[in-house]
């Protein structure tokens, strides 16, 4: 089986518009901030996907676009604005930022109440606690995609590859609420196919073009692959060898077509929340 990323994030868009819908009838705007610092190629299609879609499901969107030699006491002040600010309900920084200022300093700095992706410290300790809160949006979808597709977590062997704030560490975190055991693998790990091949559920999302061998793969295990890489030919591909790991998986996602929609679909999902957490 497939897994049509496309087709379940268009179903949870359609979800988000709903909600927006009643909470609009109730007098409530549901309003998301989108910093977006310089001029990096890729953030500006992901920050331009985003807008684009927030406005498809009725959500209103503003974007601030500093110039690239803002200072990080000038960056701090806008996040303190938009955190004052009671028509704005999620905030999110696009990442990568300039040199001279520190992530973590200004994604520290976003109120949790207002974090849409569920990248602050507080809201990661509520993902490993236990306790409702936004949850990194990639993540987050990809365990929408297991559940649309009937995977059963509980006893099952779950194998990360990749230990990443933002993908690695809080998937490990949501597979194992939901009672698989959690292996993460790295680029230290010293027999990534062995790990692999003991895995019914393997989640890729190392960023290197078919790093993951199709013949690693235990015949009837899950694939999910979060990569996103141009191979030497210039193919968009995934961190998994798809051919060969398609003929031995009972369900694997396509690249792109998988994990990628779902990313900005779990977004709007957390910034409905948001605004509904302030109700
Ligand atoms: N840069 C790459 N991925 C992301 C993401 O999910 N959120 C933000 N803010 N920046 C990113």
């Amino acid at each position: 089986m497939i897994i049509d990323g496309k087709a379940i994030a268009a179903q949870v868009r359609a979800e988000v518009a709903r909600d927006v819908a009643e909470l609009k009838a109730r007098g409530q705007m549901v309003g998301l901030t989108v910093v977006r610092v310089g001029e990096d190629p890729a953030s500006a299609v992901y920050v331009r996907n985003k807008i684009k879609a927030c406005a498809e499901v009725g959500i209103v969107s503003t974007e601030h676009h500093p110039d690239a030699s803002i200072s990080q006491a000038e960056l701090l002040s806008l996040v303190a604005r938009l955190n004052a600010d009671p028509a704005v309900h999620g905030i999110l920084v696009q990442l990568p930022l300039p040199k001279q200022i520190s992530e973590q300093v200004v994604l520290e700095a976003i109120s949790p109440q207002k974090d849409a992706d569920g990248f602050h410290p507080f809201n990661v300790g509520c993902l490993w606690t236990g306790k409702p809160a936004p949850r990194a949006c990639t993540p987050f979808g990809v365990m929408r995609l297991l559940d649309e597709a009937r995977v059963e977590l509980k006893g099952k062997h779950a194998l990360v590859v990749g230990r990443s704030n933002i993908v690695g560490k809080p998937q490990a975190c949501m597979l194992l609420e939901r009672h698989a055991t959690v292996t993460i693998a790295h680029s230290r790990t010293p027999d990534l196919a062995a790990e692999v091949a003991r895995a019914d559920v393997l989640v890729a999302a190392v960023g290197k073009a078919e790093m993951v061998k199709g013949a690693w793969v235990k015949p009837g295990a899950v694939v999910i692959d979060v990569g996103m890489n141009r191979n030497a030919e210039g193919k968009l591909v995934g961190d998994v060898e798809f051919a060969p790991a398609a003929a031995r998986a009972s369900a694997i996602t396509p690249v792109p077509g998988g994990v990628g929609p779902m990313t900005i679909a779990m977004l709007l999902r957390n910034t409905v929340d948001l605004a509904k957490a302030r109700r």
